[in-house]
C-alpha cells in the first residue's frame, strides 16, 4: 500500500480500536485529535509514533492526512463531521451517522456538496461471516424471515439509546444482505439497569420480510446472532465466533415412512458447507476504506446507507414512544 495519512477524531473506547488496527497496516501513518488531554496520553503510551492534536483545526491543517475517521460519542458526528467535510477530507464516520435523520443528512449533504468521499461506520458489513452469507443468499430462496439478537454488555459510560447502538447494526446488515430498506417499524423499549433505555424488541417490515431485532445492554455476557430465513432454507450466523451454518430445505419430505425415520430426519435440511477466512472486521472496513480513498471508488456503506440506518432506528424509537407503527422514511 502506498503511504497514506489518516487522522483519527476521538480517541475514546472504538478510536482507540481505530489507531491500534491502523497502526499494524504498512505504509499507515496514523494522526490523533482529542479534546481530552487524557485521552492523547493514553494514545501516546500505547502508540508513541502517532502524532496527537488537542485540537480539530490544528489537526487537519498540520496533519497532512488523505482521509479522516470521526469517531466522537454520536451527538458530535454532526459538527466533527461537516467540519472534515467542509476541509475537503474524506471521511469515514462512525456509526450511527448521528443521533437524528437530519442531522445523518445534513452530513451526507456536506460530504457530496464537497465532493468528498463518506463512507458510514456499520463494520458489521465487513465481518467476513456476513459476507459468506451475502454470497450464499441465493440458497434461501425469497426471504420471509430474519431476527437479530445482540445482547450485551452493560457499561459504566453514557451510551446512545440501545436501538441507535446496537440495533443499527442489525438493521444495516439485512439492507446489505438482501438490498431492502426497512419500511415500517413495531417495537417497544425499557431502561432496565443504566437509567436510559438499554434494553428494545423491534419488528421491522422489510416490505417482502419481517425481522426481529433485538438489543440490550444488560448483563455481561455478550451475544450476537443472527437468522435469516427464505423459502428455501435458514441460516444461522454468529458474528462473534464468525461461525454460519446454511440449511436448504429440498430434499425433506413431509411423510416418513417409520417413527425412527421421522425423528431422525425431519427438519434437518440439506447443509451447504462453506469456508470463512476469519478476519477482524474494523482491519477490513479501514483497508476498504483507504482503498476506496485512493482509488476513488464508491465505498461498501455510503452515507446513505448511514442515513437510512438513523431514518430506521428513529422510526423505532419513535414507535416505542407512540406505541404505534412507524413508518420510516429519510
Ligand atoms: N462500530 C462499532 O462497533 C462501534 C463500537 C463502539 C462505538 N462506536 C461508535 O464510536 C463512536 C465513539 O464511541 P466511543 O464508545 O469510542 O466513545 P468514547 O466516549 O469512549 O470516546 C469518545 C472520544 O471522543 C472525544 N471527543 C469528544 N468530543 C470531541 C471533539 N469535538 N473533538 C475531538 N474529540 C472529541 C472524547 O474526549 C473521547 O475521548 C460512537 O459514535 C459510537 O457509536 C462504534
Amino acid at each position: 500500500m502506498k503511504n497514506f495519512n489518516i487522522l483519527v477524531v476521538g480517541a475514546g473506547i472504538m478510536g482507540s480500536n481505530h489507531v491500534r488496527t491502523l497502526e499494524s497496516m504498512d505504509g499507515v501513518k496514523v494522526s490523533v485529535a482529542d479534546i481530552s488531554k487524557e485521552a492523547l496520553a493514553r494514545i501516546k503510551s500505547k502508540f508513541p509514533n502517532a502524532e496527537t492534536y488537542d485540537n480539530i483545526d490544528n489537526a487537519l491543517k498540520n496533519s497532512n492526512a488523505d482521509a479522516c475517521v470521526v469517531a466522537t460519542p454520536t451527538i458530535y458526528h454532526l459538527e466533527t463531521a461537516i467540519q472534515i467535510a467542509e476541509a475537503g477530507f474524506p471521511l469515514l464516520v462512525e456509526k450511527p451517522l448521528a443521533t437524528n435523520v437530519e442531522d445523518a443528512k445534513k452530513i451526507a449533504k456536506a460530504a457530496q456538496s464537497n465532493n468528498v468521499l463518506l463512507q458510514a461506520g456499520h463494520i458489521e458489513r465487513f465481518n467476513p461471516v456476513v459476507a459468506k452469507l451475502k454470497v450464499n443468499m441465493k440458497n434461501l430462496g425469497d426471504i420471509v424471515y430474519a431476527s437479530a439478537h445482540r445482547f450485551g454488555v452493560p457499561s459504566f459510560r453514557k451510551l446512545d439509546n440501545v436501538i441507535l447502538d446496537l440495533a443499527v447494526h442489525d438493521i444495516d446488515v439485512l439492507t446489505f444482505l438482501t438490498g431492502e430498506r426497512p419500511k415500517h417499524v413495531a417495537g417497544e423499549e425499557k431502561k432496565i439497569i443504566s437509567g436510559q433505555e438499554d434494553l428494545s424488541t423491534l419488528i421491522f417490515d422489510y416490505g417482502s420480510f419481517l425481522a426481529a431485532v433485538e438489543s440490550n445492554t444488560v448483563i455481561p455476557i455478550k451475544v450476537r446472532e443472527m437468522s435469516v430465513m427464505g423459502r428455501g432454507g435458514i441460516a444461522r450466523l454468529n458474528y462473534i465466533n464468525q461461525d454460519l451454518s446454511i440449511f436448504k430445505a429440498e430434499g425433506d419430505k413431509l411423510s416418513y415412512g417409520t417413527f425412527d425415520e421421522l425423528v431422525t430426519r425431519v427438519g434437518k435440511g440439506t447443509e451447504v458447507r462453506t469456508f470463512i477466512q476469519k478476519e477482524e472486521p474494523l482491519k477490513l472496513e479501514l483497508e476498504s476504506f483507504i482503498r476506496c480513498v485512493n482509488n476513488h471508488e464508491k465505498p461498501l456503506v455510503t452515507g446513505e446507507d448511514g442515513v437510512y440506518a438513523v431514518a430506521a432506528a428513529e422510526a423505532a424509537i419513535k414507535s416505542t414512544n407512540t406505541g404505534k407503527r412507524e413508518k420510516i422514511g429519510v
